[in-house]
């Protein structure tokens, strides 16, 4: 029995004021759900979201980290720093942190190893643009995103890993992957991870979708044998949100 995950991923909108604003017009909404949910805010705005969701079950998440453990790397943000703020997740492997940011796997491996270190859940995200799903090259893509991204990765570790299948063309488009689609791929990813591992660790393994969720598609999304939540970006600054949250079959 997987429980299912419904996360926001704010990207970089929301300042800490309006952060505030918008915790507290959601918060005893978004409290007690039978979904875990997950608030993910620019780094910025962790400390708020933190304390004004203190009282409630919402966990709270960054978008991303840095591999090295400290030192003379201006800009970035340790593991540590996170879980000392209160942090309990991180998203490893964006496809706009591949896109912009030249992130490959070889660093998403090493992030995700630092997030595992540190207790933090690591939210890894893979996903294929429109070229590769035209070509016809998709479920391909990515089993190897996850073999590599997994690399030297033990199965006790995998376990603690939440993952998130995001096509690119779908992501922010308004242009939802349909649940079959979807389905099809989170399905691909539980295979892949049952040749690295085993079964049941394959089965233990929380796999969201993630692209244009929204309050009217996430019902049939979350219902998929192989869809246990998703990760929302653009609703997730919504006042909907609280009606993903809601929403959801325990798979
Ligand atoms: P979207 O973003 O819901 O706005 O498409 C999803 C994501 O990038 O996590």
């Amino acid at each position: 029995m997987r429980r299912t995950v419904v996360a926001a991923n704010w990207k970089m909108n929301m300042t800490p004021s309006q952060a505030e604003e918008f915790i507290n017009a959601i918060k005893t909404d978004i409290n007690g759900a039978d979904n875990e949910v997950f608030i993910i805010p620019p780094f910025i705005a962790i400390p708020k979201v933190i304390s004004l969701l203190e009282d409630t079950d919402v966990k709270v998440g960054a978008q991303n980290l840095y591999f090295e453990e400290k030192g003379a790397f201006t800009g970035e943000i340790s593991a540590e720093m996170l879980t000392d703020a209160g942090v309990e997740a991180v998203v490893i492997g964006h496809s706009e942190r591949r896109e912009y940011f030249s992130e490959d796997d070889e660093i998403i491996n090493k992030k995700l190893k630092k997030a595992i270190e540190h207790g933090l859940t690591p939210i890894l995200c893979c996903g294929e643009s429109l070229e590769t799903r035209e070509e016809g090259k998709a479920a391909e893509w990515i089993e190897r995103q996850i073999t590599q991204d997994f690399d030297g990765i033990g199965r006790e570790d995998a376990l603690k890993c939440i993952i998130a299948y995001e096509p690119i063309w779908a992501i922010g488009t308004g242009k939802v992957a349909t649940s079959d689609q979807a389905e099809e791929i989170c399905a691909k990813i539980r295979e892949k991870l049952t040749q690295l591992y085993d079964q049941e660790a394959a089965d233990g393994i929380r796999i969201l979708y993630g692209g244009s969720v929204n309050a009217g598609n996430c019902a049939e999304l979350f219902a998929k044998d192989n869809i246990d939540g998703g990760l929302i970006g653009g609703a997730g600054l919504k006042p909907e949100f609280t009606d993903i949250v809601k929403t959801g079959s325990p798979n």
